[in-house]
């Protein structure tokens, strides 16, 4: 008699976790899939709760996930979120024989550790910005004497999306430097840091599915990082996407493909280390070069959002066929056209800002747009707003600016007090 394992099951139940606009355009996408039974989010918002059932267990606390995926038999586990994965939710999960889509936390240390990525990057030969690496502050302070400016100086560990800083002004750096080594405002993320050469180009987010060996591109995006319209203010974790970018030619796809995702994986693989899930490749792309800025270990947020809007196929085959090592028998179908998503933040984001605010209009947009929620909760009756990322406001259409214009039709019906949003989401692609 002959035996077949088979990894895939038309009656599963499916547990996610997080609880971010990511969180919520990936449980969308797989309450789609005719295959999961019942969608499970730990901790979920206000509207993953349309889609899925909540489970009040925050995204870090692995434990109690596992003895939860345990109780309620879960036949799959997807992880949105870089904390749970650099924590090793996926080693405990698979130890405890439970199936689960994401890096064990020997392979997401490329984004739990910039210096551990940056030895990656060396040893795989993919171009990237020239750096050093410190463990005191004193000699970084003394090559600040002799760097070249502007520079870009990075805490070595996860820092909430704020452990970088891009500038030219070294009294800017030296009080960085004094924070993040010396008074420790990452904790231990700063106990060493990298100073890189800075990079001038356009920026790319550049996202594959990998199975430890092989690897399925997802379509492109591009992320808008800076607060405000123009590219000014501060670092944010994104404040809008769209995909597809088209500073990601042909020409540029195949030189990411051939010269840093495959290198890469190579390389994981021979340092005992293969990577599963979502490889993230943040690019700066100079003159038609693409180079590495930094590897996550997830899908991007905000590029979930549009990204998951285009994609045809049922997401949890994909997801499976990562955990299976077998990427290679899915031929992902993308809509055509592009999709974008406006981001509603926070007054004060990303600094301090006031959580509490009802948020009106959510229903106003009908069917031109979808209204991804990140930082929301339901609370007698009312959505309420608990982050800074609050809403992404996400729509396709069969070109750039008429996405652009029902997303941005969409965001002006939805009001809560201090809320703003870039108005230039997508201008580049549009104006190329
Ligand atoms: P990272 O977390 O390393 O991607 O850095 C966050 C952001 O800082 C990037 O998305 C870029 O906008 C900027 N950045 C990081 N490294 C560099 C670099 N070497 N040159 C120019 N900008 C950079
Ligand atoms: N949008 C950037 C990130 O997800 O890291």
């Amino acid at each position: 008699m002959i035996f077949v394992i088979c990894y895939t099951s038309s009656n599963m139940k499916v547990l996610l976790v997080g609880g971010g606009g990511r969180e919520h355009a990936i449980a969308w996408k797989l309450a789609q899939s005719p295959r999961i039974t019942k969608l499970y989010c730990a901790p979920g918002n206000a509207g993953i709760a349309d889609v899925a059932e909540i489970v009040p267990i925050t995204a870090d606390d692995i434990h109690a996930l596992l003895a939860f995926a345990q109780k309620e038999n879960i036949g799959f586990t997807v992880v949105g979120p870089e904390a749970p994965l650099v924590k090793g939710i996926v080693d405990l999960f698979t130890q405890n024989g439970l199936r689960i889509f994401g890096p064990t936390a020997a392979a997401a240390r490329l984004e739990g550790s910039k210096v551990f990525m940056k030895e990656m990057l060396v040893k795989a030969n993919i171009p990237t910005a020239h750096y050093r690496t410190f463990s005191d502050a004193q000699s970084a302070m003394d090559y600040l004497g002799t760097a070249q400016f502007p520079l870009v100086i990075k805490a070595d560990g996860l820092a909430a999306g704020k452990g970088v800083l891009v500038t030219a002004d070294p009294k800017e750096a030296g009080e960085f430097i004094a924070g993040t080594m010396s008074e420790k405002m990452f904790g231990a993320s700063g106990d060493k840091i990298i100073i890189e050469q800075f990079l001038d180009g356009e920026e790319a987010s550049y996202i594959v599915v990998a199975d430890g060996a092989n690897f399925v591109p997802m379509a492109t995006a591009q992320d808008h990082k800076r607060a405000f319209d123009g590219d000014k203010g501060p670092n944010t974790g994104g404040m809008g996407a769209y995909s597809p970018a088209p500073v990601v030619t042909p020409e540029v796809d195949e030189k990411v493909r051939t010269r840093i995702i495959a290198p890469l994986l190579e390389t994981m693989q021979r340092e005992g280390c293969p990577f599963r899930g979502f490889l993230y490749a943040g690019l700066m792309i100079e003159k038609g070069e693409p180079y590495v800025l930094e590897f996550n270990v997830r899908l991007g947020d905000p590029e979930a959002q549009p990204l998951l809007f285009r994609y045809e196929s049922d997401l949890l085959d994909l997801l499976e066929a990562s955990a299976n090592g077998n990427v290679e028998k899915i031929a992902p179908r993308w809509s055509e056209g592009a999709s974008v998503c406006v981001v509603i933040a926070s007054g004060g984001y990303p600094g301090d800002f006031k959580k509490g605010f009802p948020i009106e209009g959510l229903s106003s947009c009908g069917n031109d747009a979808v209204v991804f929620h990140a930082g929301t909760k339901r609370e007698g009756g009312k959505v309420l707003t608990t982050g800074g990322r609050v809403l992404g406001v996400t729509a396709n259409a069969p070109t750039v600016a008429e996405a652009v214009k029902k997303a941005y039709e969409c965001a002006g019906k939805i009001k809560f007090e201090g809320m703003f949003y870039r108005k230039d989401i997508a201008r580049r692609a549009i104006e190329r």
